[in-house]
């Protein structure tokens, strides 16, 4: 029988990156699947807890979407526009079950746009109800320098670019550490017709 065997990680602090792992064809098969969701479900700019907007644009798919605005952080089941979110490609969800090791499927796929100037501050992601199940994100198009540090905003920390069909899990020690983007290097792909960066990440919500 053909098997094939799971490309090694890179071990940054617990967070297991898979450089390269989706092929040029899967990731812009990816970002069509994406794309055919937009009518549904667009990308809006949500606002922090303290009433800034962000730079990055989302929306999402699955059961469930995250949403932020002065109530707070939190995954809401309909689109601001009372849309159902569509359901998550199956094209994604190939991605997770080669480096999840969980049987449960996500229930979420948050998609963040990075347009130039885009950036996410550091945070956790600390919305979801059980962090055994991993975090598993996934990048397309432009580079993005990626920042990791520990589970206390005050732990040192360290960069690592990401590139188109990169795939990071963050799990066990490293599910709750804190992590960001400090800047995209604009142009770097051709995946994106305009340029740009879209990080897929898969959640178990509830
Ligand atoms: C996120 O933490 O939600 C996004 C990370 C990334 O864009 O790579
Ligand atoms: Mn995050």
């Amino acid at each position: 029988m053909l098997w094939m065997a799971r490309a090694k990680p890179l071990n940054l602090r617990g967070f297991l990156i898979y450089k390269s792992l989706i092929s040029a064809d899967e990731q812009a098969e990816i970002v069509e699947n994406i794309r055919a969701g937009l009518s549904q479900a667009p990308m809006f700019s949500p606002r922090t807890a303290w009433g800034k907007p962000m730079s990055v644009q989302m929306t999402s798919a699955g059961r469930f979407g995250w949403y932020s605005d002065s109530d707070g952080y939190r995954y809401e089941p309909k689109h601001p526009n009372g849309n159902d979110w569509p359901a998550i490609p199956a094209s994604i969800l190939r991605i997770w079950d080669e480096v999840s090791d969980v049987s449960r499927q996500p229930d979420c796929c948050l998609v963040n746009h990075y347009r130039e100037k885009a950036r996410m501050g550091l945070h956790q992601d600390n919305d979801e109800q059980d962090f055994d199940f991993p975090v598993v994100s996934i990048s397309l198009g432009d580079d993005a320098l990626f920042r990791i540090g520990g589970t206390d905003r005050k732990d040192k920390t360290e960069s690592i670019w990401l590139s188109s069909g990169d795939v990071c899990v963050m799990g066990g020690g490293a599910r709750l550490a804190y992590h960001g983007i400090d800047r995209i290097r604009f142009g770097t792909s051709t995946l994106l017709k305009n340029a740009g960066r879209i990080n897929l990440t898969l959640r178990v919500v509830d």
